[in-house]
């Protein structure tokens, strides 16, 4: 078990950013991911950085490891019913994979009404809107109440600094930016594998409430998933036993995914993605992290055993960079 005096411990060691553009070429910055693009193949370093409301907050202990090793478990799990972008784990932090150009759209499959944020679709249902990028829902529905079926509601992925727009398939198709064969292939793809993810974590305790995929095209032309799967940033968890007394007494279901810092700011800072990073305090980032833990073992289904060693050696080691 990953006690607090671990995650204490590994609050000191957090990485948060890293250059290996002597040995492996320019550095590409994602709000969480350092990315290389040498050897033909193309290098992710998930760091400890975490991300809200488009915004880096700071880093969160052992967080790095934790979504690498989710990415990796979903990534195998699945691969027979959809083809990804992985070709080995080299440290618990990298990812090596095969370099696409990713497609311009986020693929995002609710299978809840839920959300904080004022671009979730509990706020926009809350205050009367009943179409969700084509999908019209049911008047008479409580809020963190489960969909008939998942819905997908895909966004643009927007440019750095700004915040992704929801669309419906057509809208993306009247962009121009992508036909609709690929569309409905990624749609297709996204259904596939939220059934066998809300499938497994129903069988561990958890519900898979939504979350969000990105795609690309391989350099022969397939389309595979890429960037991440299920994990804690990009879905949300709920503690299955602790849905149904929260539905019905109005309270909000266990979570242990980002939404325990969006909510944190959002009443505690009244931060929601404007204006200074707040100051996030040693605990609060203790408690984010042994969530994200808490959802990796219940994922994977074994104890997650973090590596403390320094990690810019080690992965200088892993990756062979001397
Ligand atoms: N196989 C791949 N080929 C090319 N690009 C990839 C591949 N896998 C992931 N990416 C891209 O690498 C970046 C990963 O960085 P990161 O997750 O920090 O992204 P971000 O877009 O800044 O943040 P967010 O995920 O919050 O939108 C993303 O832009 C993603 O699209
Ligand atoms: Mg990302």
């Amino acid at each position: 078990m990953v006690t607090k005096e671990v995650l204490a411990e590994a609050l000191g060691k957090t990485l948060s950013e890293t250059d290996f553009s002597s040995g492996l070429g320019p550095l590409q910055r994602g709000k969480v991911r350092d990315s290389y693009v040498a050897k033909g193949k193309r290098y992710i370093v998930t760091t400890d950085r975490i991300s809200a409301f488009d915004r880096v907050l700071g880093t969160l202990p052992l967080k790095g490891q934790v979504l690498n090793r989710v990415a990796a478990f979903w990534f195998d799990k699945t691969s027979s019913l959809v083809s990804n972008h992985v070709l080995e784990v080299p440290d618990p932090q990298v990812m090596t994979v095969e370099d696409c150009e990713p497609l311009p759209v986020e693929m995002v499959v609710r299978a809840y009404l839920t959300g904080s944020t004022s671009t979730s679709i509990w706020t926009h249902y809350e205050k009367g809107v009943r179409m969700f990028c084509g999908n019209v829902l049911p008047d008479h529905m409580r809020k963190h109440q489960k969909l008939a079926s998942p819905i997908l509601t895909p966004s643009t992925k927007a440019e750095q600094g700004e915040h992704d727009l929801s669309v419906s398939r057509e809208e993306i198709l009247a962009m121009g930016r992508m036909s609709a064969a690929d569309f409905d292939t990624i749609a297709q793809m996204s259904f596939a594998l939220f059934e066998a993810g809300q499938k497994h974590c129903a069988q561990n305790g958890l519900i898979l409430v939504d979350t969000k995929y990105e795609f690309g095209r391989t350099k022969d032309g397939r389309i595979v998933v890429i960037d991440e799967v299920h994990t804690p940033d990009s879905s949300r968890f709920w503690m299955e036993g602790s849905y149904e007394a929260a539905l019905s007494g109005g309270k909000d279901p266990q979570g242990l995914d980002k939404e325990y810092v969006r909510t944190w700011l959002k009443s505690e800072r009244g931060f929601s993605g404007d204006g200074p990073i707040p100051f996030i305090p040693d605990e609060i980032k203790i408690e984010a992290a042994a969530r994200y833990i808490r959802a990796c073992e219940q994922v994977t289904g074994e104890p997650f055993t973090p590596d403390l060693t320094e990690p810019i050696g080690r992965i200088r080691r892993n990756l062979g960079l001397g």
